[in-house]
């Protein structure tokens, strides 16, 4: 990679082979020799290096010169050509332009591109231990829609991240402990407690919620019950753990069936922590940062400042004694830190616990539960909507059960390839189904950027066109069937191919930035960067295709026409299952 850079400021970054996505910048890895040359014309400092928006003038463009020469008060396109001088992209680059006011269009070299074209994934320079933290249900109801998005763009992250050779600990900081486990533990041991009962939680949690409210002998046992829970009480315990394993496995059914990489040896949740609270309390106290107000302890930052000029408590302890939430995560954060020895640590959950992470990471800075030597990351989301623009209900406004709505994407899924192939069995259609169903609810979040509410809309997502899972998996089967047709044996093919017409080398060019997009991905944690890069990958594929005849060309053209088509397949099935999305050989 190389970088240029003015005033401190990045102005011309450039990684590995090449940036990725339109709309992002790379970090840049940078040698000593190429920092010397930028030191030399006197830039130092981030370029915008971007596919191209204009690709027959060239692969990439570079925007940031203009910026820089504005701010240097010279001419853009003197310094264009000072950069374009140092700019040792030979092997790289065939041609380098200054276009317009100070442009640069870059067009990568043919041998370059054949060289990189592998689609395979390169393993991290510097690989890290990585908590992520996701998925997290709370164990006393059913598991909603809040929690497959953090599941399922946490586990597309997970993937990324241990493809790229990061050690991942998977952390599902389940939500089983606290006070309404009194109240279903009393519910429990009243109704029986068998396994029938907890079949549906949802309704379980209700009638539970229904008796505490109005019987007050059941409220005073509930009471009890959490006290002998928090105590270590052996019956408690015993009723707990029932209930706690009975939802536990609803939850796995659901991983299972989303083919997430969750299991139970991942499960390290709320419960895990309790031992530890009395000592973080403790720790907190003689950091001096421990402060009583209205009977709670609590932590006053200075910088959780409002605009009135009141200071947001984080509240650690309450009056009655119980710990919190926040408490929790302080312990987790000193245990990932001090025990797992992660570098890294990635929170997946909703927008609307940012305040919660940025001030428990706070505290935990203050109170040496964090090191210098780990990066505490909140990736937050969006909420999903229903078509009304409103979260996600079902029609009478309760919550929807993750299961029927996995059920309702296989079911349109199946009916949707056996409309398209009438001769289907019902087992293949099913099976196809299930691929092609579930991929398509996990596109459809995937390919929003995280941050932001998104529309569940099953037309548009289980349609062939678009930038939907579908669509993908169509591209791979529509290549798979090239090599069917010409009964292509595929380990004769050479692993390299150098791209001529512009088609081609327009295809070469997408394959070689797969690299670059995983390394986006794995840093920002936006599955949707893969996404955009897929679909763009399989539109080139077409425009190939379309240009460019594969089996009726003659025998060296085939070849390489070939080569890039089996790199193009593998990338997209390499670049699905790192989003956890299947593909299938016919659809
Ligand atoms: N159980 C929580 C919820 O459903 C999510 C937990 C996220 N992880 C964490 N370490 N706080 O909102």
């Amino acid at each position: 990679g190389f970088i240029v850079r003015e005033n401190g400021e990045e102005i011309f970054v450039h990684q590995r082979s090449i940036a990725s996505d339109g709309d992002r910048n790379q970090r840049p890895v940078l040698n000593d020799g190429q920092q010397a040359a930028f030191n030399t014309l006197g830039l130092v400092g981030p370029a915008l290096v971007q596919t191209s928006s204009r690709p027959e003038l060239g692969d990439y463009q570079a925007n940031g010169v203009m910026a820089a020469a504005k701010r240097a008060q010279r001419n853009p396109r003197e310094v264009a050509a000072e950069v374009i001088e140092v700019l040792d992209l030979k092997g790289i680059a065939s041609t380098v332009d200054i276009a317009g006011p100070g442009f640069l269009n870059i067009t990568l070299a043919a041998d370059f591109l054949a060289g990189v074209t592998a689609g395979e994934i390169t393993a991290s320079p510097a690989p890290q231990r990585v908590v992520v933290d996701y998925s997290a249900p709370n164990l006393a109801k059913e598991m909603h829609v809040g929690h497959l998005r953090s599941t399922i763009i946490g586990d597309c992250i997970v993937r990324v991240l241990e493809a790229q050779g990061h050690t991942v600990l998977r952390q599902n900081h389940v939500g089983d402990w606290g006070t309404q486990f009194g109240m279903l533990l009393t519910y429990l041991q009243d109704t029986g407690a068998n396994s029938d009962s907890l079949a549906y939680l949802e309704d379980f949690y209700r009638a539970a919620k229904t008796r505490f409210d109005e019987d007050e002998d059941f409220q005073q046992r509930a009471r009890q019950a959490v006290v002998d829970l928090q105590a270590g009480d052996a019956h408690a315990l015993d009723m707990w753990q029932h209930f706690i394993t009975v939802s536990m496995s609803h939850c796995q059914e659901i991983y299972d069936r989303l083919d997430v990489t969750l299991n139970p040896t991942h499960i390290q949740g709320e419960s895990a922590y309790n031992d530890a609270l009395p000592g973080i309390i403790q720790q907190l106290n003689d950091k001096g940062l421990l402060t009583q107000s209205e009977g709670a302890q609590c932590v006053f930052l200075e910088e959780f400042k409002t605009k009135k000029g009141e200071t947001l408590p984080v509240i650690v302890q309450k009056t009655d004694g119980g710990y919190l939430y926040a408490t929790t995560d302080l312990a987790a954060i000193a245990y990932r830190n001090k025990e797992l020895n992660a570098e890294r640590v990635l929170y997946f959950t909703d927008a609307r616990q940012a305040l919660h992470f940025k001030q428990i990471f706070a505290v935990a800075r203050a109170a040496g539960f964090a090191d210098s030597s780990i990066s505490l990351e909140h990736m937050p989301f969006g909420a999903m909507l229903g078509d009304d623009g409103k979260p996600f209900k079902t029609r009478a406004g309760t919550v929807v059960k993750l299961a029927e709505l996995l059920d309702e994407a296989e079911l349109r899924a199946t009916r949707l390839v056996s409309s398209k192939n009438p001769d289907l069995d019902d087992k293949t259609a099913a099976e196809l189904g299930h691929v092609i169903g579930i991929g398509a609810v996990k596109y459809a979040d995937l390919s929003k950027n995280r941050t932001s509410d998104y529309v569940f809309n099953w037309e548009q997502m289980i349609s062939f066109e678009g930038n939907t899972s579908p669509y993908l998996q169509y591209a791979y089967t529509r290549i798979a069937s090239i090599f069917a047709k010409g009964q292509i044996d595929l380990s004769t093919l050479p692993m390299q191919a150098i791209a001529v017409e512009e088609p081609e080398r327009r295809l070469a060019v997408m394959i070689a930035s797969f690299n670059d997009t995983l390394d986006a991905v794995a840093s920002e944690g936006m599955p949707h960067l893969l996404c955009g890069y897929l679909y763009e990958l399989a539109t080139r594929f077409t425009s190939f295709y379309e240009a460019c005849p594969i089996l009726t060309s003659s025998a060296d053209v085939r070849e390489r026409r070939l080569v890039l088509a089996k790199q193009t397949a593998d990338t997209l099935r390499n670049g699905l299952d790192l989003l956890g999305i299947g593909v299938v050989e016919q659809m």
